[in-house]
């Protein structure tokens, strides 16, 4: 055995190398034209440095760089992992490291290389001029799979703005790869085209593009406020990419008996299946109703400009007044996925929400039951499988309900500002016009109860 097989040979113990997967990696565009027939085959790339300070292991961090970038459409050859004290400046990883990726890539006929950290342009540059191949980093593949996949012009905006701020920086070191061409991994959204304009132009895309953004911010502002409005609550799924947020929302819809069918959030065992955040009108079995949105999957080191980018779109899980967070109980590394999905939504502004901690798939045989924490805001259900979803709903209802009342208010007809105020903000049931002012049947919250209750009389008294 030479060196390469002896590498292989290990490297295929420790991660179970794909190489028979033939017709991988082809695109589409919009209009269904397949844009890359060309086999996107790479080989990963990490560093392990020993003394970082990282929330995930190596090897879980590579596993998840395989499915990210099986989920971008690329077949994963073989994964490399380097153990170096320190980043290298020029190369990242070693330059003999460098060199002898560079005989792997002629051996299995790779055209990509992944690296699992954030790299600067000049070792892109770098490492593609020693390679021969094109190198691209962990971030740039999370965006492309969010460009693959936006598909409101808002979802696609904020991706475009992501990947033109990411790659900004990087235009000087990146020197002539730019003028890389093929629509593969790295080139979506802006597109080459674009990525050949001057720095100066895309200063000027940026502004163009956040100038949209904003006037599609105001818009939904004005929903929002009209949403606020009716009072209607909202409750926001959030969670790591893949925990089952969108199939916990197709079954709650099914239960709530929306009739939405063709509305159907799209579920898929991929990551970043859900890029746009969706809401459903939902009703409880005792008719109340709350608004429910699934949001993007969260993954570890997504990246900051995607985050940025985000915020507005995420900015409807700032206002929600309940958080429902899954959790896929069968992935060994729950724990931190809850702790990545926790910092997203602080790096979000999000925090001391109200939240429901969901252990999704308990249906499942690996699921880690022992293992999984048990208390008063947790519950185990599977979404697939319907187990528990009942007792989830209650958890709803006890959270966003418990403290409504139901009262009857007699207001003087000097009080209409009230009146008009109960029936724009409160589920009103029932106005009547009396001589003594106008009855109004309805549910408020503790603070309008205690604003209100001197006006409450009682329905049996009012019958008599
Ligand atoms: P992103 O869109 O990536 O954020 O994913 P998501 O959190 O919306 O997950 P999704 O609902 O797309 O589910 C991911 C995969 O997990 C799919 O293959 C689902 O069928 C599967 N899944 C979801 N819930 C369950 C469950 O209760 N049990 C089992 N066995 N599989 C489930």
């Amino acid at each position: 055995m030479d060196k390469i097989d002896v590498f292989l040979e290990f490297s295929s113990i420790i991660y179970g190398i794909e190489r028979d997967k033939v017709g991988e990696g082809m695109q589409f565009n919009e209009n269904n034209e397949i844009i890359n027939v060309i086999e996107q085959r790479a080989i990963l790339v990490g560093l392990s440095t020993g003394t970082r300070d990282e929330i995930t292991t190596i090897e879980n961090s590579m596993e998840e760089l395989k499915e990210l970038a099986k989920a971008a459409g690329a077949v994963v050859l073989d994964m490399v992992v380097q153990n170096r004290p320190r980043v290298d400046a020029a190369y990242y990883i070693g330059k003999g490291k460098a060199e002898e990726i560079k005989i792997f890539c002629r051996a299995l006929d790779a055209n990509l290389v992944i690296f699992n950290d954030e790299l600067s342009g000049a070792q892109i540059r770098n490492l593609e001029e020693l390679m021969e191949v094109t190198v691209i980093d962990r971030t740039t593949l999370i965006l492309d799979i969010f460009a693959q996949r936006a598909q409101s012009k808002e979802g696609k905006l904020q991706v475009e703005l992501a990947q033109l701020r990411y790659r900004l920086p990087r235009l000087i070191g990146l020197g002539n790869s730019l003028s890389r061409t093929g629509a593969g991994i790295g080139t979506r959204g802006p597109g080459e085209k674009k990525l050949e304009l001057d720095r100066r132009h895309i200063l000027d895309r940026i502004s163009d593009i956040r100038h949209q953004l904003e006037e599609i911010r105001k818009n939904r502002e004005t929903q929002r406020t009209k949403r606020r409005k009716s009072e209607i609550p909202v409750v926001a799924l959030v969670g790591y990419t893949n925990a089952g947020k969108s199939t916990l929302m197709n079954k709650l819809m099914s239960i709530s008996g929306v009739q939405q069918e063709e509305k159907e959030v799209y579920v898929e065992d991929m990551l970043f299946a859900t890029l746009d955040t969706a809401h459903r009108k939902m009703v409880l079995p005792s008719k109340e109703e709350f608004i429910l949105i699934d949001t993007v999957g969260f993954v570890s080191k997504l990246p900051h400009s995607l985050v940025e980018a985000f915020k507005a779109t995420l900015e409807e899980v700032q206002e929600a007044n309940l958080l429902l967070h899954v959790v896929d109980a069968t992935n060994e590394d729950f724990e931190m996925q809850i702790k990545v999905t926790e910092k997203v939504l602080n790096e979000l502004g999000v925090k001391d929400k109200p939240t429901i901690l969901i252990f999704n798939k308990i249906d499942k045989q690996e699921d880690q039951s022992a293992l999984i924490p048990r208390g008063e805001n947790i519950v185990h259900l599977s979404a697939l499988k319907d187990i528990g979803i009942d007792i989830l709903m209650q958890m709803i209802k006890d959270k966003l309900f418990s403290n409504m009342k139901k009262v009857s208010l007699l207001l003087p007809y000097s009080k209409g500002d009230i009146v008009s105020y109960l029936c724009d903000k409160t589920k009103v049931v029932k106005t009547e016009y009396r001589e003594d002012g106008v009855l109004v049947e309805t549910t408020v919250g503790p603070a309008d109860y205690n604003k209100y209750r001197q006006y409450q009389v009682n329905k049996a008294e009012m019958a008599e």
